[in-house]
């Protein structure tokens, strides 16, 4: 447990328990793929920030234990099918699922605590809430097939960049801290203050993703690192390096994005210290999580609150 969790932390442990015991499925190999993923525990910081958003809008019932479930259901579902699409092999320190049981039960399981979610959704039975995550869970999917159609094109914009990474990432976190508000029934200048912090911490999370991908550790990590380069992903990292490298720079990285691949690793690698792409992309993240803070200011102080400002200097300053 994080510390930041501690302040909520026996709604986080039925949280937990709630998650355990809606993996249930009468047919075993769902139940088993569930397991193993969920079993590998994750920082569960999506819901995380359920439980703080609602705390600090004053939410008194007990959706909000379900909603963080939800939410950690849709997460993983997107990890299940990311780890295929980015045919990548180690996810939170053990073999993905595909890796373990092949892509087939790997997108099927997905599919399945997806509509979990949307099970316990309608188990809560607010219309609100629902739009937000029904929105969501769409604008998720437009996100990894945009950053699919982008893959190999070395001429990604920044702007493009950052599309896709609000849409792939930070829109759960951002209906994670949404929903949280709408549940409390606050007003509507809260409940956008809210739901902007989740999005300026998703943005800050995946730009340190990004830079992870190439200054990472594996064993910390809990994920390879280089998957993004070995699939032609034109990250932030690659894009910075690009404009501001030499000729030559410019060219590896280009043919590297294009053809994908690792074996210039080395020489990318030099380019991108050569260039501060890794210092540019930790700047961006930096600003979000300095706005993400800022959202904050005008709501009531509490623990929860001051959780969710040490989030956002986790986010950035996270190696794992
Ligand atoms: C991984 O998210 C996917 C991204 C958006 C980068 P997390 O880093 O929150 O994954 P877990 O749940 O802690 O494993
Ligand atoms: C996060 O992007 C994608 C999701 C929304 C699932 P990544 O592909 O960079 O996530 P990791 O690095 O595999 O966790
Ligand atoms: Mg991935
Ligand atoms: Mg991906
Ligand atoms: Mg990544």
């Amino acid at each position: 447990m994080l510390p930041f969790h501690e302040v909520v932390k026996p709604q986080f442990e039925q949280v937990n328990d709630l998650i355990v015991s809606q993996l249930h499925s009468d047919v075993g190999l769902v139940e088993n793929i569930g397991q193993y993923i969920i079993d590998a525990g994750g920082k569960r910081l999506r819901p995380l920030l359920v439980l703080l958003s609602a705390n600090s809008c004053g939410y008194q019932g007990d959706h909000h234990i379900a909603l963080a479930a939800i939410i950690e259901f849709i997460h993983t579902a997107t990890l299940l099918h990311d780890d295929v699409v980015d045919t990548s092999d180690l996810r939170r320190g053990r073999a993905t699922a595909n890796a373990r049981f092949g892509n087939a039960p790997s997108v099927l399981v997905g599919d399945f605590l997806y509509s979990r979610a949307f099970q316990m959704l309608v188990a809560i039975g607010d219309m609100d809430i629902m739009r937000i995550i029904a929105d969501t869970t769409n604008i998720i999917s437009e996100g990894e097939v945009q950053q699919l159609i982008n893959a190999g094109n070395p001429d990604t914009t920044e702007d493009a960049y950052n599309e896709v990474i609000r849409k792939k990432t930070a829109q759960l976190f951002e209906a994670a801290t949404h929903t949280g508000a709408v549940l409390a029934g606050v007003d509507a200048s809260q409940s956008n203050a809210m739901r902007l912090y989740g999005h300026h911490l998703g943005m800050a999370f995946q730009l340190v993703d990004d830079a992870l991908d190439y200054n990472g550790n594996t064993a910390e990590l809990g994920k390879n690192v280089g998957d993004d380069l070995a699939e032609g992903k034109p990250t932030l990292p690659l894009i910075h390096a690009m404009k501001h490298g030499t000729k030559n720079q410019a060219e590896l990285i280009r043919a590297a994005i294009t053809e994908g691949g690792i074996d210039q690793l080395d020489d990318i690698l030099e380019a991108i210290h050569a260039t501060g792409a890794l210092d540019y992309t930790l700047e961006r993240a930096g600003q979000h999580a300095q706005t993400a803070k800022a959202c904050l200011e005008g709501i009531p102080d509490s623990d929860e609150l001051r959780a969710m400002s040490m989030l956002a200097d986790f986010a950035l300053n996270r190696k794992f």
